[in-house]
């Protein structure tokens, strides 16, 4: 708890329960065939942290947002389901465990797994576009739009996927995973935050202060991910340990070791809190996640 009694973990439960009602309402009428809509679902409730979603509402919110912009920020949520769903396919890192559970391909096979990714990402923004789930101003939900579709895109996500696989087994180097990093991670976290101060009409010199905050965080995540990747377990990870040496990633731990991976997501913590310092009190869950991503152990 921080020194005003703000409780996390308290926030992120109330956060994530209408994340949760929202999925578990979304899907009305039911996919067809029924095969897809199981495996659609069966990985978007199969937990997560929801960290992505969180961040877009406490940004929001930061900003003086007073809408309920759930329905916006789980089509983050979806889009980050979908980069899961394909990042474990056997093209990709081949692995067996997602969020505690065998993981979608497993279960559904390739071919729907692949599909259910591509389902998520395109109704993403069936969401997005439509300005019936708050009372925001249509072209911030244009702009937000405009940053998530570059932020998880070629320029993005899906950029930074494809280094990372053919970065595998290749000499360590810090340009390059600093843009494996930036890019596959980094930029939907900042995008999430960035989203959340859009939609609530943020001024230029807050909506650039909460990108840096969260290509900081992001970036701090990704290296935190790669941490426990080596130290975590696999049951408190719901993900397979050691996925990462098994596969010669290019990591942070592997290109500074793990102690200077560790100050690395620090000092990025410190950056990034020293960009929001121009926020009030309502920028306080921003502060404690913040902290909360170099403490986790899941
Ligand atoms: C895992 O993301 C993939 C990375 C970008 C490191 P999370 O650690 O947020 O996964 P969930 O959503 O909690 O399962
Ligand atoms: C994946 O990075 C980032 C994504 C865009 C999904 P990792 O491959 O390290 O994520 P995990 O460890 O499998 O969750
Ligand atoms: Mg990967
Ligand atoms: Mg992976
Ligand atoms: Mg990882």
């Amino acid at each position: 708890m921080g020194i005003n009694n703000f409780d996390l973990k308290r926030y992120i439960s109330e956060k994530k329960v209408k994340i949760e009602e929202f999925i578990n309402s979304y899907f009305n009428p039911s996919i067809t065939p029924p095969i897809l809509h199981e495996s659609v679902l069966y990985s978007l409730t199969a937990g997560g942290k929801r960290l992505r979603p969180i961040l877009c509402i406490s940004s929001y919110e930061a900003c003086g947002g007073k809408e309920d912009i759930t329905a916006y920020a789980t089509a983050i949520e979806f889009i980050h389901t979908y980069s899961l769903i394909h990042d474990d396919l056997p093209a990709m890192d081949n692995d067996d465990l997602r969020r505690g559970k065998p993981t979608n391909h497993k279960v559904f096979g390739e071919a729907i797994a692949i599909l259910a990714g591509d389902g998520l990402l395109t109704e993403a923004f069936r969401i997005l576009s439509n300005p019936k789930y708050a009372d925001v101003k249509p072209i911030n939900l244009l702009r937000v739009i405009s940053e998530i579709s570059y932020s998880a895109g070629l320029y993005g996500m899906v950029g930074g996927q494809a280094y990372d696989l053919i970065s595998e087994g290749k000499e360590p180097n810090k340009e390059v995973v600093e843009f494996i990093h930036l890019n596959k991670t980094a930029k939907l976290i900042s995008a999430s935050v960035k989203s959340g101060a859009i939609l609530a009409d943020a001024n230029d010199e807050q909506i650039k202060r909460i990108e840096t905050y969260g290509l900081s965080i992001g970036l701090a995540f990704q290296i935190v991910d790669d941490i426990l990747d080596i130290e975590g377990t696999t049951e408190q990870l719901g993900k397979p340990k050691g996925s990462d040496e098994k596969k010669g990633k290019m990591t942070y731990p592997r290109v500074y070791g793990i102690e200077n991976s560790r100050e690395k997501a620090k000092e990025l913590i410190d950056h990034a809190l020293k960009a929001i310092e121009i926020f009030d009190q309502k920028a306080e869950p921003l502060r404690e996640i913040a902290k909360y991503i170099v403490k986790r152990s899941s």
